[in-house]
């Protein structure tokens, strides 16, 4: 034994007070250190960058630490690339060590249920294969160069309206084949130091205060030893959070959660036996991470190359035609704001503050190519503008090709809010209306961290997808235009032609209190390709400045559940490049409604010109299996199966089948099946219940007489009484004096947003003691007060 475990601290050591204490953090971004007798650990938010706050530094998430901002995890995923996350890992370890961080939070890995979610640019794919390995790459790369990680948002996040409050209510069959099997994985495999419990309720229960998720399948079932932390505010009810497995609340509470846990002891409510279990487990995580790190030797450019690198592996070249890639000598139009005013990552807590970043215009000048610039529309005003529109329709005749910026701009995507609509800014939309005369000459560059409606994608010859690929997005951009690189990535979620096609439309109330999950496990490409819904672009798509072939399909039985397939891609063009090979499994037509096809493995191969590669790719249980909701355990059922070896959800191109034993599995049609083919199937909440073993909970939960409890809304407990509507009006128009850009920055929309939405309790930890736990209290009295009389 060390001299440092000698004299390190056990539950035993401590008082019960200390004990409760130690159950909350220290400030912002620390465990607490007893008085100075322990050691803390230091979190810094992630993912795709290191955003380090000092402790104190206000509300504001964006002001932070210089460090390098990578492609987000949207843009990433793309990449279809475990080593990809793997090299921006092992980076993210080194800015980590440098600044003394022990454990970064990140990555995210929820499920992208509707294109809408703002925080989608924070996760990986609407497939949890895909989203399970990239994440699984990335924490397991961070955990062994001695970086701790929080493996987020569990479980069922997948909005971020009234995220604090929303209920989620999900039948068992979707919650394990499609929203826990991306955390499965990146559990198992990624072996994170810490798991990060969401806001949101998760069938009538807080995700941290829900056991049978914390303890039963994190801890029982996938083996975690890890630690279990809420998400910033999210322990409401600290009692039951601890009861159901929750180790640490985040941040410092500013007394609330110690005194409840104190309160819980004296009646009887958490034993001492389950206080010292958490009390230790937090000390033990103490003692693992809190070490003091060894400064490591980078440079910072090496970092940016990199940056530069991972931006262009992940762009998705949408559509091909003859603009792209740009020729020596060409005379290039490019017109748009986002052209000069680079858009590469979204708002909120993974908000990098970085160097200056170069824009993909600048970088085209540098690049050496001839090129103008016009500005067509503004970021700030979607309105359209005539005359900037006349310029653009003016000039466009003396140009050899048109190169149009388009995409979200920053008030469209941020953390704690949704977008309203899928569409893009009207000026947008018109300024492509008004080119669509020189649409063969017209490439668009499309930004932005979520899919969006292309009305015009059949006007135009190519159509690249940047997403939010970090600082060196420009760069990287400029790098593709020329074909100094060949795009490589592909859609690791659909592109829907326009909102009311997209499965999960329609099942929220209109307060955001239930989120019903109707389309259970009929999520994006399992939905389109099941109900043959027309999409823009399927899942997986990507193409390339090469083409490729493949051929050779074989699969060989390895056990009875199992079998390997081999088969070859073969680069048939004249420029290396990378294919994206997918293998999807579709399932013999059985008694119970099952998605079309599923991915069940993937790889990236490289290509010299006329090369050709063996890919081999192992099918497993899971690959066959669907959950039985009787059985309680996943099944494969008996009888033929097909394999594709495919380059997109939609262009399958070889096909081989496996014929399997299995076990009968039944269950309810939720669903009405469409009227006619092509049409979509009906999902509805009496469907919903069907799936469900109890009742399902009541929409609205607000109302005349009700009452209220620390775990509702500041906004909702506010709207109940007189002094409360003052107090909400009076906080909110001063808000906007935390946050540099005032009123009309994301910043203060989601500091408006985490104002009103936070259930009371939170709100003393998350202000940073501003709003005292006592004046809550008496708001809380206030509300109550006026509904007796
Ligand atoms: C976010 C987390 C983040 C935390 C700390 C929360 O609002 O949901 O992802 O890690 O804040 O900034």
């Amino acid at each position: 034994m060390t001299e440092e475990n000698n004299n390190r601290l056990h539950a035993a050591d401590l008082t019960i007070e200390e004990k409760a204490r130690l159950l909350s953090g220290m400030g912002s971004w620390h465990t607490w250190d007893a008085g100075g007798r322990l050691p803390t650990v230091s979190m810094s938010d992630g993912p795709h960058g290191l955003r380090v706050q000092a402790e104190g530094s206000g509300l504001a998430n964006h002001n932070s630490r210089q460090a390098t901002c990578f492609p987000t995890a949207a843009a990433l995923a793309c990449s279809w690339d475990p080593s990809a996350a793997e090299r921006m890992a092992a980076a993210l370890s080194e800015e980590a060590a440098e600044q003394g961080v022990n454990i970064l939070l990140g990555c995210g890995v929820n499920i992208k249920r509707s294109p809408l979610c703002g925080r989608n640019f924070e996760y990986f794919s609407e497939d949890p294969l895909l989203a399970g390995r990239l994440a699984a790459a990335y924490l397991r790369a961070l955990e062994e160069s001695g970086t701790g990680t929080s493996l987020k948002h569990y479980a069922c996040n997948s909005r971020e309206t009234r995220r604090m409050t929303t209920n989620s209510v999900v039948d068992e069959r979707a919650l394990r084949e499609i929203y826990l099997a991306a955390f499965e994985t990146a559990v198992k495999e990624g072996r994170p130091a810490t798991v990060m419990a969401a806001y949101n309720l998760v069938n009538g229960q807080h995700a941290c205060a829900n056991r049978r998720l914390l303890t039963e399948i994190l801890r029982q079932e996938w083996g975690y030893e890890g630690l279990i932390l809420s998400d910033w505010g999210a322990a409401v009810e600290p009692v039951r959070c601890l009861r159901a497995g929750l180790d640490l609340a985040m941040p410092d509470s500013c007394g609330v959660h110690t005194a409840a846990i104190r309160k819980g002891l004296e009646s009887g409510r958490v034993t001492r036996e389950e206080l010292d279990k958490a009390a230790e487990r937090v000390l033990n995580f103490i003692y693992t991470h809190s070490e003091k790190r060894a400064k490591p030797r980078f440079n910072p450019a090496d970092h940016s190359r990199l940056a530069r690198a991972l931006a262009a592996e992940s762009a998705v070249l949408l559509k091909h035609g003859e603009v792209l890639p740009l020729r020596t000598g060409e005379r290039i139009l490019a017109v748009g704001e986002l052209a000069v005013n680079t858009r590469f990552q979204g708002s909120g807590s993974s908000h990098i503050c970085t160097g200056p970043v170069r824009s993909p215009f600048n970088a085209l000048g540098g690049a050496g190519c001839r090129v103008d610039y016009l500005t067509g529309y503004r970021c700030a005003d979607p309105k359209p503008d005539p005359l900037l529109e006349q310029e653009v329709l003016a000039a466009a005749p003396l140009y050899d090709k048109i190169l149009v910026f388009l995409g979200l701009t920053d008030m469209d995507e941020t953390e704690g809010a949704d977008r309203p609509h899928l569409r893009l800014a009207e000026n947008q939309l018109s300024l492509l209306r008004q080119l669509k005369p020189f649409g063969s000459k017209i490439a668009v560059i499309c930004f932005g961290g979520a899919p969006v409606e292309l009305p015009f994608a059949e006007d135009v010859s190519d159509i690249l997808q940047m997403y939010l690929g970090g600082e060196a997005v420009g760069e990287a951009c400029a790098d593709l235009l020329t074909g100094a690189a060949n795009p490589c990535g592909k859609l690791a979620e659909t592109w829907p032609l326009r909102w009311e096609d997209v499965p999960c439309r329609g099942f929220s109330d209109a307060e955001g209190e239930t989120d019903l999950f109707a389309e259970s496990v009929f999520v994006g490409y399992r939905y389109y390709e099941t109900f043959g819904v027309p999409v823009r672009y399927p899942f997986g798509h990507g193409l390339s400045y090469t083409s490729f072939a493949y051929g050779n399909l074989s699969a060989e039985r390895t056990g009875l559940h199992s079998a390997r397939v081999r088969f070859t891609v073969k680069n048939t063009g004249d420029r290396a490049g990378a294919e994206i090979a997918q293998l999807y499994v579709a399932p013999p037509k059985g008694a119970i409604p099952r998605p079309a096809l599923e991915l069940r493995g993937f790889e990236k191969v490289w290509l010299a010109p006329g090369e050709e590669k063996e890919i081999t790719l192992p099918l497993e249980e899971r690959s066959f299996s669907l959950w039985d909701a009787e059985r309680g355990r996943f099944v494969v059922t008996p009888g033929e199966y097909t394999v594709y070896a495919a380059a997109s959800a939609e262009d399958l191109r070889l096909r081989v089948s496996l014929t399997l034993e299995g076990e009968e599995v039944s269950g309810p049609a939720w669903f009405e099946e469409p009227a006619q083919p092509g049409q979509a199937p009906v999902f509805s909440r009496q469907g919903l219940a069907k799936l469900f073993p109890y009742q399902l909970p009541v929409l609205n939960r607000a109302g005349e007489g009700r009452s209220y409890t620390a775990a509702d809304s500041f906004e909702s407990v506010c709207a109940a009484s007189a002094p409360g509507r003052l107090l909400q009006k009076g906080l909110t128009g001063v808000l906007p004096l935390f946050v540099k850009g005032g009123r009309k920055s994301t910043e203060y929309a989601m500091l408006r947003s985490g104002l009103n939405e936070t259930p009371l309790e939170s709100l003393a930890g998350l202000s940073g003691g501003l709003l005292k736990p006592q004046w809550l209290e008496g708001l809380l009295k206030l509300a109550n007060r006026r509904n007796k009389e």
